[in-house]
């Protein structure tokens, strides 16, 4: 459960948290046409409150929107604000926050074309995504039944509120089966992502992830990740990944904004490496960890002070 909060900002003005309400007929609520990010902000070891990422973030909305061709009545610079606001109304020193872009109530045929495009933010307190002690000890996954969409069916590099339907059918599928999280692959059988994360493996001292061409999400902390190893001089591969080269990995980790960077250690009840966190997982984990929370100021351009 989210533990309520102040001020939530709907269309350029911040209204108390339990004021932010949307009508039944909001359009997107039926059939999921809209666009929201997930973006992380952290108290540094400096005591300041910084978001990760800031402007990585608010492209990628703004990018989904322009896939889906949705036109907000906002602009990036005026989201990018709000979201820094959002923290301080609520006097947030950490946190979580979620942008919306999304129809609203008008004409019900999924054409909807002429309902408005409203833009909404709202921030939470949100801990370790894939439970207490995950990023320390490392989690338990099961690749899924479900298949991630085909590049033809969905648009993967578009964070569209309608194509979680598939991660939340994978990450029931896996907690009801005793799992932390799902794999996904693709309609091809390559290894993909995870319900809401990106995914790397290490064999033989190389890290690979699959490559942008792949049904994946364009990762934010991918990237982070991929810019962090080639600073590490850990050789790093945009690969497809298949399912055998996952069971057989030395190491396995999931990247993204709400796991931060997550070990593997088992996957279908069969460890990866040694069933514990590999040494590679472990110095990219204290990289990234450095950067958002700690005394590690190599990548100042990726933090927007609060
Ligand atoms: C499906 C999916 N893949 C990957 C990611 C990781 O992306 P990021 O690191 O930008 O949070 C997310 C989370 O946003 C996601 O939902």
């Amino acid at each position: 459960m989210v533990d309520k909060l102040k001020k939530i900002w709907m269309e350029g003005e911040f209204v108390d948290w339990d004021d932010a309400k949307v009508h039944i007929l909001t359009h997107s609520l039926h059939y999921g046409l809209g666009a929201f990010e997930g973006i992380r902000a952290y108290r540094r070891a400096d005591g300041g409150t910084y978001v990760f990422r800031l402007k990585e973030h608010i492209d990628r909305l703004f990018d989904t929107c322009r896939l889906l061709a949705i036109q907000p009545r906002f602009t990036r610079q005026q989201v990018a604000d709000a979201t820094v606001e959002t923290l301080r109304q609520n006097d947030m020193q950490e946190g979580y926050i979620r942008p919306l872009v999304y129809l609203g109530e008008g004409p019900m045929g999924v054409y909807a074309h002429d309902n408005p495009v409203r833009t909404t933010i709202v921030a939470w307190h949100w801990g370790a995504y894939l439970g207490k002690g995950a990023t320390e000890a490392g989690i338990r996954a099961k690749i899924s039944a479900f298949a991630r969409h085909h590049i033809n069916v969905g648009l993967p590099k578009a964070k569209m509120m309608g194509q979680y339907t598939n991660s939340s059918l994978a990450k029931r599928e896996a907690r009801i089966a005793g799992y932390n999280e799902a794999i996904l692959l693709d309609p091809n059988g390559y290894v993909s992502e995870g319900s809401g994360e990106n995914i790397f493996i290490v064999r033989r001292g190389r890290l690979i992830t699959p490559p942008l061409s792949a049904s994946i999400l364009e990762g934010i902390t991918r990237d982070t990740i991929l810019t962090l190893a080639r600073e590490e001089g850990i050789p790093a591969a945009e690969e497809m990944i298949t399912r055998d080269q996952l069971y057989l990995a030395d190491e396995a980790f999931f990247t993204g904004t709400a796991a931060e960077v997550t070990p593997i250690r088992e996957v279908d009840d069969r460890a990866i490496g040694e069933g514990q966190v590999g040494a590679i997982t472990r110095r990219l984990q204290q990289r990234f960890f450095g950067i958002v929370r700690g005394e590690d100021n190599a990548h100042p351009e990726w933090l927007t002070r609060v």
